[in-house]
Formats: C-alpha cells, structure tokens, sequence
C-alpha cells in the first residue's frame, strides 16, 4: 500500500491507500477481473451467481436461479438438492486438502487443539450420528449454548449435516434470555458446557440450562449434551443429560449427510428488529452457501495456505459466515479462541497471531478500540509479518481506528478490508477486495451482484454529499428466507415481520442505516437509522431494553437511547420514570443495571441511569427516543427523523 502521507495526521478522510504492485499481480481477483464481474453481473446477475453456485457441489442442481414470483419472498436455487457439509467436509477429503487443517483452537489457559479436514469430517460424524440417536429429526431444531469450542463448531456441522436447524445462543445471555429463544425456536435438544474460561476465571454454564429448563419451564426440549470443558462438578439430571463425550464414543465416524433443498433451512439466529421483541431470521442451505463463499473467498482472497482468524462469537451471523461455514466452504484453516482479549494481558491477540502464523486477521471497531488503548507496544511484542489481509465488521470503525489497526497492526501493507452485511443479509454485501482503492472508514463499493441506493424519505436517489437510508435493490442469493416474530407465532407473523424490510420502500430492501455516497461513488456508514442500538457490534432494540426495564417493580416507564462510547462505539442510557412512592437513589440504580444483567445477560451494558418526571412524547403518546438523544448529545433532533411517525 501507499503509506507515504503522514499516517498521524487524521483529517484525512480523503486520502486513498492503494495496493502494493506485488498484491495486485497475485491477487485472486485483480482490478480488470473485478470490473469485468461488475459487468457481467450488471447485465446479467442472475448468471453471475449461476456461475459462483457451480463452484460448489450439488445432489441436484437447480430448476432455475431465481423464482421471485412471490417477492419480496424469494427463492433461490428452487428444486436444486445439496447439503452445505458435504461443500464444508466431504468435498475437500476427496482432494489434498484432507490432511490439511480445518480448525485451530485456542484456549484460554495456552491449551490447544487442532483437526484436519478429515479429523473434523469423522467428529462431525460422530456427533450427527448421536444426534440422530438421541432422536433428533431433519427439521427439528438444536440450540447451541456454548463458548467458542472445537464442539460447538462440530455441533453446528453435525445439526446441518442430518437437516435440523442450529440456533446459537451467545454465552453472554442469561437463562431468562435463552429460555425464551429454547420456546421460540421449539429446541428438541441443547448443546452446551460445563463451563469456560474467561479472564482467568471459570464461567460455569450448564447452571445457567438447568435454570432456562426449570421445572420444565421449556419443555419442548427433550435432551441437553455437555461438553466437558471446565471439568467443574456439574450436575446432571438422569435421562436429560448426557456428555458429549458419552454420546459420540458410541457411534461411527461415518454418517450421511442428509440430502436437502436448496430452501430448507439451515440455522435461525435472533436479532433485534426496529420494533417489539427479537425477531428470528432464517437461512437455507443453497442460496447462503453460494452467497457466503462466493464473497469470502473474493473479499479475502483465500489462498492454500492461509490462516484465517475472525474474532467474533459463534453466536452471532458472523460468526456463521465467516468463523465456520465461508471459510470451511472455501478450504482454508479457521482459527477460534476461548478467552478474553487481553488475558493474562494486551497482547494476547499478538501472541495468537504469531504462534499460528495468522494471515487473514478480521475482527470489529470495538477491539481494536480497546487494544488501541494500551499503545502500540503490545502488538509490537510479536512477530506480525505474516499478516497480510486485516478485516472490520459490525459498526463505524472511523478513520482515527482505520489508521491505528492499518499501521501497527498491517505494517502500513496489508489491505482493511471494512465489510458491511448484516444478519439479514448472510454474506458480505459492501467491501473492498484486497485490490480495491481504500478511504479510511468508507466500506467502499457493493460487490459484484448486490446493488444498493441511497434513498430520502420519498426513496428517491440522493446527490453525493448528502446522508440518507440505505437500501438493497435487488434480491441475493444469501438473503434470509424468513423473518419470524415468535410472540405472535399464530396469524403468519413470520410473513409480515419479513415484509416490514420491503414495505417502505417496495422492491427495495430496508437496511436500517443511514449511509451516504462520496463523488467517487464510496459509501460511508453513518449508524442506526431505527431504533437499533449497536454496542460493541451487537444488536439490542430500544424495545426490548425498555420492557426488560419495565419489568422491575420500581419502574413505571423507561426510554432507551444510544449513546457515543469511546471502547463499545455506542452505549444504552436509560431515562427512568418511576413509581408513584419510589424515591430515585444511586442504590437503585445499582438495582437496576443487576435487574437488566439477569434479565437479558451481561450483553445488555447499561451506561446511564437517569430519572425523569416525564419522557418527551408524540401526541399519540409514543416516546420521541430522538428529542432525548438531541438533548443529550447536542444534535438536532431532525437528524434521524428519516423513520419517525409523522405525528
Ligand atoms: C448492523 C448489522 C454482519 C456482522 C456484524 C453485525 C452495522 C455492520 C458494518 C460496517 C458500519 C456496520 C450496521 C448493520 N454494521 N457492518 N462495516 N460499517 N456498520 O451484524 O448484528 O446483523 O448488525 O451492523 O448498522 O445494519 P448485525
């Protein structure tokens, strides 16, 4: 890259970093290729993504790409038969990548496992084979409640590989929280851990089942499955639960992989929604696999002897797309760790990348806003050099953290590559590839086969310069196949909850971010336009904070707002009314931020407490979420107006 500006100075939005001559002769994808996808996929996009779906393996290939007869409902691939495993594992034993590594594990005391490909194939085998034992059926759907393990992976593969649906629960979530997605999802059976390591401690976790299954709270579940990690006493109820290593010694490493449809869903994960409670999101085996490993293997380039480390939790979209499925379907070597970033201290990261010779580092703002904190003599302690890709998702990295990350973390060379999908979405929709032009903190271009605007209020085209809403205009072959609102299962909510994203605009898909596009054409990620708050990464919904709030006995109303975070890119603050009779004290408070920790989990960071008499409201009554957070950051309150009532 071109690192001959002044890399300290920051108000330098404008600057453009171009690839070293050497990446772009061999790059994968070089400019002319690129521009010539472009092309293709412009004129022609459904043939653009036939061809990315032959470089995968099928049972049955498709009767056409597209049926989008009922839109926004849309089916990709109809008729076609494959199983995303047998393009994960089985493919790649027939060829010299069998003996080659598919997985590395990192735990937090310096432990480590590694499996090749064919060691992985057999495990997943083995545990697709207890699963079916234990009586799991194709559609029947497996929670996966459980740190960042070698068998959490493993247990992902074996659900795909007999056709029963994972849904990932992150760790971070309390029993409260996993009880009610174990009802959403109807789980027949949960994979979980005794316990983890984090920050030096044990974090026990089957507890943390037992009480989401009390009494049998969630009875749809028939069967828990405990990984014996912590080797803490743990207890086990007779006839429920079973060790994982008990269930797997028994069966075979060989177990076929169910032959599915293209459409038949392959995982659900929740996520919160601009409205009410968490929303389910679904993706199938075809069009997400075609998706996910046509963009991965571009945006970063995999070679035979990369590395790939992507930092993120299993139980969150990316963790599905880029730790396990993309870069399983692409044959490369993914890395995960156990522990905590800075555990026993700041260069914990450092030391991963140098003991495994990472070469593709991909992460999100908030650690490395976190890391950059601690100076640059942590990653200077090791040997980086054979990094030579970085990658950021989840949020605004800014250029202030563009440059830090670029410099003592990229030496200066190694393309940043900033991509924006979403759950939603499945696959990485807006990036630069290694040999792209970069700005710092612009995501860039969309890449070939997606097509997105930036639209006012009317969904009309804005001029470059000006912020607007974000939207995707034409269907891809990852999208979700079904948006579903557990607490109105009865009536087709799952229909409706879906089309809310294509109502507004229709055609066209409704991120929920403001964007804007620069004379080059470069976008530029501004936030949340919706009542979505993105702390560190995650999604929360004002909605679900302020019902969790709600449900203390003190309280009488709560309005959530996000708030600037130096580390967490953004924050919740809490304005509070209380009950008649309450008084306000900082006790309460305390109260408060423990009552919101055991009803959602530690994810749920509450930053600010503040109490208020009464709350700014519409005339219908709704809360304007938009005055506070004019008052609180000194912004006009018309700013994200764009998805206000009009009342
Ligand atoms: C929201 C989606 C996809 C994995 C992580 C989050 C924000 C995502 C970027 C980026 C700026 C980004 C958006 C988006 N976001 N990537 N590169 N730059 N913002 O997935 O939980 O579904 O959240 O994350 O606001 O809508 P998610």
């Amino acid at each position: 890259m071109d690192n001959s500006g002044t890399l300290d100075s920051l108000a330098q939005e404008l600057r453009v970093f171009r690839p070293l001559p050497q990446l772009v002769i061999e790059a994968n994808v070089n400019p002319q290729e690129l521009e010539a996808f472009r092309r293709q996929a412009a004129h022609d996009p459904l043939g653009y993504w036939e061809e990315a779906a032959d470089e995968l393996d099928w049972y049955k290939k498709w009767d056409r790409v597209l049926d989008d007869s009922d839109a926004p409902f849309c089916r990709w691939f109809p008729g076609a038969r494959c199983n995303i495993v047998y393009n994960c594992l089985d493919r790649h034993i027939e060829t010299a990548n069998k003996n080659k590594l598919a997985l590395i594990w990192e735990g937090e005391p310096g432990d480590s496992r590694k499996y090749t490909y064919y060691e992985l194939y057999r495990e997943v085998n083995r545990f697709a084979g207890a699963l079916r034992t234990l009586g799991v059926k194709k559609g029947e759907c497996v929670i996966i409640y459980m740190p960042p393990l070698p068998e959490a992976v493993i247990a992902m593969l074996a659900c795909a590989r007999i056709g029963a649906p994972h849904s990932l629960v992150f760790a971070g979530f309390s029993a409260r929280a996993l009880r009610q997605r174990i009802k959403d999802v109807e789980a027949k059976l949960v994979v979980t851990a005794d316990g983890f390591y984090r920050n030096g401690q044990i974090i026990k976790l089957k507890p943390v089942v037992d009480e989401a299954l009390v009494g049998g709270s969630a009875d749809c579940v028939d069967s828990v499955v405990v990984v014996h990690r912590a080797k803490v006493d743990t207890d086990m109820q007779e006839g429920r639960d079973y060790w994982y290593d008990d269930v797997v010694r028994r069966e075979r490493p060989e177990s076929p992989a169910e032959v599915m449809d293209a459409n038949d869903t392959l995982f659900l994960l929740h996520t919160s929604g601009a409205t009410g409670a968490p929303k389910v999101v679904s993706h199938c085996h075809g069009g997400y696999m075609v998706g996910v490993h046509r963009t991965l293997t571009h945006v970063f380039d995999i070679k035979p002897t990369d590395i790939f480390w992507c930092t993120a939790d299993l139980g969150w979209i990316t963790g599905h797309s880029a730790v396990v499925y993309g870069p399983l379907l692409a044959g490369t070597t993914t890395l995960i760790y156990e522990g905590h970033p800075n555990y026993p201290q700041a260069d914990r990261m450092w030391h991963i990348v140098s003991k495994y010779g990472v070469t593709i580092f991909y992460t999100a703002p908030t650690l490395i806003r976190m890391l950059m904190r601690f100076g640059p003599q942590y990653p200077r302690m090791h040997d980086l050099s054979t990094l030579r890709l970085l990658g950021t998702v989840g949020e605004p990295i800014g250029p202030e953290t563009w440059l830090w990350f670029y410099r003592h973390i990229g030496r200066g060379e190694c393309p940043l590559l900033d991509t924006w999908w979403q759950t939603e979405t499945g696959m990485f929709m807006i990036s630069p590839l290694p040999i792209s032009l970069l700005k710092p903190g612009s995501v860039t271009k969309p890449l070939p086969g997606v097509e997105v605007d930036v639209v006012d209020r009317e969904g009309a085209s804005v001029p470059p310069g000006k912020g607007g809403l974000l939207v995707i205009t034409r269907p891809w072959p990852a999208m979700m196949t079904g948006v579903f609102d557990p607490s109105a299962k009865a009536g087709g909510a799952g229909r409706e909850r879906f089309a809310e994203s294509f109502a507004r605009f229709p055609g066209k898909y409704l991120a929920g971010d403001v964007a804007k596009r620069d004379e080059d054409g470069f976008l530029w990620i501004e936030g949340r336009a919706d009542d979505v708050l993105n702390i560190a990464g995650h999604r929360l919904g004002t909605a679900e904070l302020e019902n969790a709030f709600r449900a203390h006995p003190a309280v009488a109303e709560a309005a959530i707002i996000g708030v600037p975070d130096k580390i967490k890119g953004e924050a919740a603050k809490a304005f509070i009314i209380l009950n008649q009779g309450v008084a306000p004290s900082d006790e309460l408070i305390l109260e408060l931020q423990n009552h919101m920790r055991k009803e959602l989990g530690p994810v749920a960071v509450i930053k600010g407490v503040e109490f208020r008499d009464s709350l700014p409201r519409t005339r219908s009554g709704k809360i304007l979420r938009r005055v506070l957070k004019a008052q609180e950051t000194g912004e006009s309150p018309g700013d994200l107006s764009m998805l206000e009532d009009a009342d």
